[in-house]
């Protein structure tokens, strides 16, 4: 395999690489761009973000859950590549120095990087576009007012003209790497035992923790096909490359609940890189996507060849790691009908931002004439599969909408599920907090009922 991309500027072509080498390895070992630091090498902590720029723009990435092949075609720039060559510094570095913004300097490049990207971008959600980056010593305030500082210079021209290799390079057919949906299906037909990389979110952390031979790859991001999203007067269509960040900016003016649940999906670093395709596909009964959608009615659209067939998304969970998936298929899309928007989803977990759910409940239902005519109730973190409440919603259907219903209902919930205990929280503690879920909906949707909605008391 052979590809083709800029490193600060400079093309750099690799042949018969190893797919499984991570960005973060390359730059550090094969390179000696060694400002990229290495934190916990499972995307957590932010010290090894570059920005990574193709056709759709420049995002943060973490350098150590990138396959190289990945970047085929897109320009990266490190650290080193944030100053102009003649040294002049970018503007969020100038401020990082003026405003104390480095003690240690271990988390500094991660944070610059992160910063130069979100000035790029226009972003000035400076706490969103930051949640990812840890800093153990400095403190997060001088940091902040730094991005605030730099804000409104202007883009440096070494950074806004970021060159991108030659098209015919990047373009170059590979076989790992189809260029459209119609390629990979006749690949992955071909080799129904490669493994699908998608964002590589999950599959990063397979080689980097989990030490493990991923065998044969084939990588999506290619498949430009599979990253439209397609908005009609009746639904929503998601392709699976589309990342996290998309869907949140696409379902936010929509379904605003579920964009709120998005932002406290991971960091800005990995839900640019996490697809909603890889989400659903990888089956983990902690997802916080599949509950939502659930919740929603969305169909999953799945592809062998060229057989397609659409199921209903719950259908797809059959138990704790299976799937209803065939040798050679794969999620192509997923689309969800146009509604009123009555969702609401709620995440639970022990920090606010960057974590996974211990409990993610979906809930969305309609009231007519006062009295409840559908129920769409999901959960992930209560069963071994993200999962539909089919005995609370049988309690609630035709009932009054009301706080003696919903106590009456809740108790429904202990023939639901049977969750465990885990290090995220104990059987009971899940069980009781998706009771509270039902009664906060209840609140929520109830405007006499007066009670606060709101039950996040942290905010900077
Ligand atoms: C620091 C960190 C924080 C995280 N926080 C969250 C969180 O808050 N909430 C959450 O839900 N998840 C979280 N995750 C998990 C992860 O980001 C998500 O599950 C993500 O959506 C996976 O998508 P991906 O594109 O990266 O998948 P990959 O890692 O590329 O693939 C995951 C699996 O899906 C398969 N696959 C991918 N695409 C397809 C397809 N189109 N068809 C068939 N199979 C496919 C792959 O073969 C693989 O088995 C976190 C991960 C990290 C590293
Ligand atoms: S080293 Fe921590 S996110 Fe990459
Ligand atoms: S400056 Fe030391 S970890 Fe941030």
């Amino acid at each position: 395999m052979t590809i083709t991309f800029h490193l600060n500027g400079e093309e750099v072509v690799l042949k018969d690489l190893d797919p499984a080498a991570t960005l973060l390895d390359f730059l550090r070992e094969e390179r000696g761009l060694t400002g990229t630091k290495e934190g916990c090498n499972e995307g957590d902590c932010g010290a090894c973000t570059v920005m990574v720029s193709d056709k759709a723009g420049s995002k943060p990435l973490n350098s150590c859950i990138l396959f190289l092949p990945q970047l085929n075609g897109k320009s990266i720039r490190t650290v080193e590549g944030a100053s102009d060559a003649d040294g002049t510094l970018h503007p969020v570095q100038e401020a990082m120095i003026s405003h104390h913004g480095s003690q240690c300097g271990f988390c500094t490049p991660g944070f610059v990087m992160s910063m130069v990207t979100a000035h790029k971008n226009g972003a000035s959600d400076h706490d969103v576009q930051l949640a990812g980056n840890l800093c153990r010593c400095t403190g997060y305030a001088p940091i902040i007012r730094a991005a605030e500082a730099a804000a409104t210079a202007p883009v440096p021209q070494w950074i806004a003209s970021d060159p991108l290799p030659a098209t015919e390079a990047a373009a170059a057919p590979a076989d790992m790497l189809p260029h459209s949906a119609e390629a990979l299906a006749a690949l992955y037909l071909a080799n129904p035992e490669a493994r699908l990389v998608a964002g590589a979110t999950d599959l990063g952390l397979w080689v980097t923790k989990g030490l493990r031979e991923l065998g044969q790859m084939i990588f999506l991001d290619g498949c430009e096909d599979l990253k439209q999203i397609e908005i009609n007067d009746s639904e929503i269509r998601f392709g699976a490359m589309v990342d996290m960040n998309r869907v949140r900016d696409t379902l936010t003016p929509l379904h605003p609940s579920y964009g709120e649940m998005i932002r406290r999906f991971a960091s800005q670093q990995v839900r640019a890189a996490a697809t909603i395709g890889g989400n659903i596909a990888n089956g983990s009964p902690i997802g916080d996507n599949p509950p939502a959608l659930i919740a929603l009615g969305a169909q999953l659209h799945l592809r062998q060849g060229d057989n397609r067939r659409t199921i209903a998304i719950e259908d797809f969970f059959i138990d704790y790691g299976k799937q209803d998936r065939r040798p050679g298929e794969f999620v192509e899309a997923v689309s969800l009908p146009r509604q009123p928007d009555r969702l609401r989803v709620y995440k639970l977990s022990k920090r606010f931002d960057q974590d996974i759910s211990a409990v993610l409940g979906a809930f969305n239902i309609t009231v007519e004439d006062g009295q409840v005519t559908v129920a769409r109730i999901a959960f992930g973190g209560l069963a071994g599969t993200p999962k539909r409440a089919a005995h609370l919603e049988a309690a609630l259907i035709g009932q009054n909408w009301s706080a003696a219903t919903i106590a009456a209902a809740a108790p429904a919930l202990d023939r639901d599920f049977t969750p465990l205990s885990d290090m995220r929280a104990s059987a009971e503690y899940r069980l009781e907090t998706a009771r509270s879920m039902l009664s906060r909906y209840f609140n929520d949707l109830s405007a006499a009922s007066g009670v606060s909605q709101s039950v996040l008391e942290v905010q900077l």
